[in-house]
């Protein structure tokens, strides 16, 4: 959901799933006129078609029953929305690879095409501005993988014994259709239904673990608004556990493989999330955890919210570069693409106060050795808060120069203002999104200091700033 409409979240998730039609009368504006279409894409210029426009979801209810002998995935998408214009149709994302099998809106047929990552909806009629509604979407097929720009893949990812899902950045379309910019947050809840030797792992909180007849269907509330890149649902033959640890509700799913190195997973969370809570803020989520899959292939980690997933058992840095994620970029988001050293350098940097925190190295000795790069080199080319295009989101100067430049603010501003700044991001965009400008402005007015040469210098030159 988009920040203004945060405040009346709790009202709006509590719609009825099929609320009743409305009934148009001769004065309906909405029977009078047939609006406009929603725009196909959110407008960022990473992934043009991401996301759509004329409309703001408020909470998904997905059911899904996969088969992975098969691969084949047969959902039901009930998603609650609010029309931002008068709207005579609207996109969702969802690749063609799945066939969409019916459509409704506020239980009325609507008709539908496919094409590209595109699902394009014409209710029977238009759709007045501000007006809440209900899609729902049954579809089915055998999702696959999307490559990204920069050859990594994500999506749902196929493993031998189930599903490594990892949705950033563009992977949710790959298995249910929605509104899958980052700027539209919603909340989720998972109804899924794998055969009995598996077990399917969301976001949120465990509500329910139903075995029917060699299959059991698991449910996962994710109350907190998220974004579509943050949804996982993992499958695979996990040992499950979910326990209350120091006041975390930790709920871990881990690969039988690796039950050897991933003894005391669950206990290694509360210590980080306490140390970070007590210089970040409250910790934004109702439960914690991981999902620990052996997928060698994959490769890399995602801070999957509440729940990160990792192709191996995490290092004590990875676990704290996922978990500082869920204060920097799960709760707090960026607004595009472009902004993603707001999530990467503050991991990063976390992650050097943890082992600074640990007696491991120092957060300066860590920077001095990031700093250390020559001049001359690549690296410094690429200027933190621009890194230039989709295919070099997820590069090196996005994550340690982005983490060098909160280095140099601290360094500028005092411990003091800088802890500030840090608890003051967290805590005035909890839930919503953000962009660089914000938080520039935020560091000027927290620290009472004019920053623009610094950032400047650190966020959008090439080259090696001088200390
Ligand atoms: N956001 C992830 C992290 O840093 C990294 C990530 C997501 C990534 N998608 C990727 C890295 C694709 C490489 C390729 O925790
Ligand atoms: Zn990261």
């Amino acid at each position: 959901m988009k920040r203004l409409l945060a405040l009346t979240a709790a009202a709006f998730i509590s719609l009825p799933l099929t609320p009743a039609p409305a009934i148009a009368t001769a004065t309906d504006p909405a029977a009078l006129s047939h609006g406009t279409p929603g725009a196909p894409g959110a407008g960022d210029p990473y992934f043009p078609d991401q996301g759509n426009g004329g409309y703001d979801a408020g909470h998904y209810d997905l059911s899904l029953d996969y088969e992975p002998s098969s691969g084949r995935l047969t959902g039901v998408a009930r998603i609650s929305a609010r029309a931002t214009q008068e709207l005579s149709r609207f996109n969702l994302d969802l690749v063609s690879t799945l066939s969409v099998r019916s459509v409704t809106v506020d239980g009325r047929t609507a008709s539908y095409t496919q094409g590209g990552s595109e699902l394009v909806v014409t209710p029977a009629r238009a759709l007045g501005a501000g007006r809440g509604f209900t899609v729902v979407i049954r579809y089915d097929g055998r999702p696959v993988h999307v490559v990204d720009p920069d050859g990594s893949v994500d999506g749902w990812i196929k493993t031998s014994d189930g599903v490594y899902n990892a949705n950033e950045p563009q992977g949710a379309m790959t298995w249910f259709p929605g509104n899958h910019h980052m700027t539209d947050k919603a909340t989720h809840r998972f109804t899924v239904t794998v055969p009995s030797t598996r077990v399917a792992v969301a976001n949120g909180d465990l509500v329910a673990k139903v075995p029917k007849g060699g299959r059991t269907t698991y449910v996962w509330d994710s109350r907190e608004p998220m974004a579509s890149y943050l949804a996982t649902v993992s499958i695979g033959k996990f040992e499950l556990a979910d326990s209350r640890i120091g006041g975390h509700r930790v709920t871990t799913a881990v690969d039988p493989k690796l039950a050897g190195d991933a003894a005391g997973f669950p206990d290694r969370h509360p210590p980080v999330l306490d140390y970070f809570s007590s210089i970040f803020g409250p910790y934004p989520f109702s439960s914690t955890g991981g999902i620990v899959d052996h997928a060698p292939e994959v490769g890399y980690a995602l801070e999957t919210q509440t729940r990160p997933i990792y192709p191996r058992v995490p290092s004590e840095s990875l676990l704290a570069h996922e978990l500082a994620h869920q204060w920097f970029g799960n709760s707090v988001t960026p607004t595009l693409w472009r902004d993603i050293w707001l999530n990467e350098g503050f991991a990063t940097y976390a992650e050097w106060l943890w082992a600074d925190k640990l007696g491991t190295r120092t957060v300066q000795a860590a920077f001095d050795q990031a700093y250390a790069t020559a001049a001359e080199d690549e690296f410094w080319q690429t200027p933190t808060a621009d890194p230039g295009g989709p295919e070099n989101l997820f590069h090196d100067p996005v994550y340690d120069r982005g983490a060098m430049t909160l280095h140099v603010l601290r360094r500028e501003v005092g411990d003091d203002a800088f802890f500030a700044i840090l608890r003051a991001w967290a805590g005035e965009h909890k839930y919503g999104n953000a962009d660089t400008a914000a938080f520039i402005a935020l560091s000027e007015r927290v620290s009472g200091r004019q920053l623009d040469a610094l950032f400047d210098a650190w966020l959008f030159k090439p080259g090696k700033p001088s200390l």
